[in-house]
């Protein structure tokens, strides 16, 4: 008899909402990454799906391999495991394709392996940051909002303090994902090191309104806190259509409009799910309209918390931090 596969599923998300750069991240409904697991004889990973052969499927290469090796040596569980990624996130669009295997990789593993559950939760994220480090940079947004879902913000990463709260169902959410590849590890070597004092000061106040803006379900006010001076003035000119897809959800009723992580997605916030459908039509348009070509869709946040087998005595609002 075959052996039976554990599996996880873990969702696309949208890092940084605006001006939290890297402190912030939103997990969306629709999208995402299963991984299974199951005991085999030796290693091997296969990867299937969306943009599956532009993907190393190497075990020591792959995001999810490497996340397994990871809680293979914390939980010193040695098995060998075949590995399955099933990709429904499109790599290098800024919708966390990496996060969401990495993820998807340490939760099949707790479902293996019970003993494993042993490990804190931000042991578990911790596992997982280093399969995203490996491609896209040391960065826990992404990965954080695919363990937690809904809503995370991150106060420090050394050491780690994060919160997470559901948002609102009156948030709606469109994304545009344009044909348009943006390397995460690229669009940070853009970036200054330094910001001008009133930058900082702007998107000090957009992130504080715009937190309490998602959990009050103020789609106008969140909208309106979008605005980020840090990473979106460097990264808009990479990529072509952005000033008229930003200027055609606007248009058609969207109440803000950002980059999706460090691109090429990008979404916009609205007050309705009609808003939310009209916006994202509008985005698409607009990259068509400047000859690229982009998939929309609208949808709004995931508020299921992936990791709810260590957490499900913290509830939906919880906060976490290295003891
Ligand atoms: N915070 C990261 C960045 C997210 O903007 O570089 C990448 O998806």
């Amino acid at each position: 008899m075959s052996r039976p596969w554990f599996r996880a599923r873990a969702p696309a998300t949208i890092a940084n909402v605006g001006p939290g750069f890297d402190v912030f991240c939103l997990a969306v409904r629709g999208p995402h990454d299963v991984v299974a697991v199951r005991p085999a004889s030796s290693d091997s990973l296969r990867v299937s799906g969306i943009d599956a052969s532009s993907l190393p499927s190497g075990f020591t290469e792959n995001t999810a391999g490497i996340v397994i090796e990871t809680m293979r040596r914390r939980t010193g569980i040695r098995a060998a495991l075949e590995v399955r990624v099933a990709k429904g996130l499109p790599a290098g669009r800024g919708l966390g394709s990496s996060a969401a295997s990495c993820a998807a990789a340490a939760l099949a593993f707790l479902e293996a392996f019970p003993k494993a559950r042993s490990l804190a939760p931000l042991d578990i994220l911790e596992a997982a940051v280093e399969g995203e480090a490996a491609v896209a940079g040391r960065h826990y947004d992404n990965v954080a909002g695919a363990l937690l879902g809904g809503f995370v913000s991150i106060a420090s990463t050394e050491p780690l303090l994060l919160t997470r709260e559901p948002v609102s169902p009156r948030i709606h959410v469109a994304i545009a994902i344009p044909d348009l590849v943006l390397r995460t590890e690229d669009m940070r070597r853009v970036l200054p090191r330094e910001v001008p004092l009133a930058d900082a000061v702007s998107n000090v106040g957009k992130a504080a309104t715009l937190a309490i803006a998602l959990v009050r379900g103020d789609a106008v006010l969140a909208g309106r806190c979008l605005e980020d001076r840090f990473a979106t003035p460097h990264r808009a000119p990479f990529l072509k259509g952005y000033a008229e897809a930003r200027d055609a959800a606007l248009r058609v009723g969207a109440t803000g409009f950002s980059i999706s992580g460090s691109g090429s997605t990008v979404f916009a916030l609205a007050a309705s799910a009609t808003a939310a459908q009209r916006s994202a039509k509008a985005m698409a348009d607009a990259f068509r309209g400047v000859g690229g070509n982009a998939k929309a869709f609208a949808t709004g946040v995931d508020n299921a918390v992936p990791l709810r087998r260590l957490l499900s005595r913290a509830g939906v609002r919880f906060t976490l931090a290295t003891r």
